[in-house]
């Protein structure tokens, strides 16, 4: 009844769908990125702004993801082509299979950063490291390009054979066990970090808005940072949708994963700045916050050994849950678009990804580039998109139809068409071209 394709693999029920959706929303984005994004964007503000954009539109996009995956039982590329048959909306969809290779690119090697600081930490090898020498280890990490491609590579090989398994016997599984164990970990994290001598100053950076600080360009930042860390505007939530059966909530699902999502970003920064600041860090330095700030408080805490071991483990899991759905996306285009058994898909999606990341291990423009240009420009495009094609292409039941699927009365629904058809389209477009400079 579900599908015209009844050979389709679903989630078995919501706590899978949860946990693979917050496992793709959850990963560096929210333990890397954030924290140093916003310690870059002057903090408190920043976090406001950020809060704004989950709400007002990283929410209502992903609703409106999940409801064009689950009623076009297809990857992204083909569900908008089967929506909008003849009409060149399925390049929303090439624009996402893009994105993830992009994105995919630039996070393996980031994510190969944190297996390198894993195996460090075991054989604790940045015991006694003073400041400077953290500096350097770092710096040596992202200069020797042999290791850091091993790295990368190893990590390309793990999220390839998670997804090659399928979507129950893959990716559920896997997340099952991997995201209540990341919750966990962060929760011994933050206790730490907030009972260290001086821990105020950085809850204070963290939670006190200075306006001053805000600009457009932070603006874009904000709302670049929301979809990336959602991982809306590139199809992984309309994949996942696809996966979803028909008796579970769509507007449940997206509230639960973004709340599970802001709360992980924001735990990383309870567990990042007061530590940063008990122990004199600058919490504006950049990609190297978590690689070199954390690894010196580690060092120069009680039982640094074990909440740094800890730390990178946490790291890498949420890397490889967020990867396995950025490869999903394309493996699922490739399957039923171009008629590919998975594992074929999966190893061939695999392998040009890890040409991209090879790409970015050995050029930092490329590494910056396919940052920015999938979370500030493609994602936001990707959104602004999404929303105009729930809102005003689609046969008008259609959404509140596929949403109500459940039996239940969605009693959101007039607030969520009023911001699906005006106030997100306008939103993301007016941060975009204002960030861009253009207006
Ligand atoms: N949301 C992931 C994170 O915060 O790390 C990264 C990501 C995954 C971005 C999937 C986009 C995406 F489609």
């Amino acid at each position: 009844m579900q599908s015209n394709t009844p050979s389709r693999d679903t989630f078995s029920g919501k706590f899978g769908i949860i946990a693979a959706a917050a496992g793709s929303a959850i990963g560096l984005g929210n333990i890397w990125r954030f924290p140093y994004i916003l310690g870059e964007n002057g903090g408190g503000a920043f976090l406001l702004v950020y809060l704004l954009f989950v709400i007002m539109i990283g929410v209502p996009v992903m609703i409106s993801e999940l409801l064009i995956g689950r009623k076009a039982q297809l990857n992204v590329f083909g569900a908008f082509r089967k929506l909008a048959p003849g009409k060149p909306w399925f390049l929303i969809g090439v624009m996402g299979v893009g994105a993830a290779f992009l994105i995919l690119g630039f996070y393996a090697v980031v994510a190969g950063w944190t297996l390198q600081y894993v195996y460090y930490s075991l054989t604790n090898a940045l015991a006694g490291n003073t400041p400077d020498q953290m500096i350097q280890v770092f710096e040596g990490v992202q200069s020797t390009k042999g290791w850091s491609l091993f790295w990368t590579l190893l990590f390309m090989t793990g999220t390839a054979y998670i997804v090659s398994s399928g979507i129950e016997k893959g990716i559920e599984k896997y997340t099952k066990i991997l995201m209540p164990l990341l919750v966990l970990i962060i929760l011994v994290l933050n206790v730490r970090a907030i009972t260290l001598d001086g821990a105020m100053a950085g809850l204070d950076f963290l939670f006190n808005p200075d306006f001053s600080k805000l600009n457009s360009d932070v603006i874009l930042e904000a709302l670049g940072q929301a979809f990336f860390s959602l991982s809306i505007g590139m199809g992984v939530i309309v994949t996942y949708g696809s996966y979803i059966k028909k008796n579970e909530s769509l507007g449940g699902t997206a509230l639960s994963v973004s709340l599970a999502d802001t709360l992980i970003a924001v735990l990383a920064g309870v567990a990042i700045f007061p530590a940063a600041f008990a122990f004199g860090m600058a919490p504006n330095q950049g990609p190297g916050l978590v690689f070199v700030t954390l690894p010196n408080i580690f060092n120069q805490m009680a039982g640094g050994y074990f909440f740094g071991l800890l730390f990178f483990v946490l790291l890498s899991i949420a890397a490889f849950t967020s990867s396995i759905s950025l490869l999903e996306v394309v493996v699922a285009y490739f399957t039923e678009e171009l008629k590919l058994r998975r594992k074929q898909a999966t190893w061939i999606a695999a392998g040009i990804m890890s040409l991209l990341a090879a790409l970015c291990v050995f050029s930092d423009a490329a590494f910056g580039g396919f940052d920015y240009v999938s979370s500030n420009i493609l994602l936001p495009i990707g959104g602004l998109l999404v929303v105009i094609f729930v809102g005003w292409i689609m046969d008008k039941n259609l959404p509140r139809l596929e949403i109500e699927a459940d039996g239940k009365k969605a009693r959101y629904y007039s607030g969520f068409r009023f911001i699906i058809k005006f106030l997100a389209p306008i939103a993301i477009a007016l941060v975009f071209l204002n960030g861009l400079g253009w207006i």
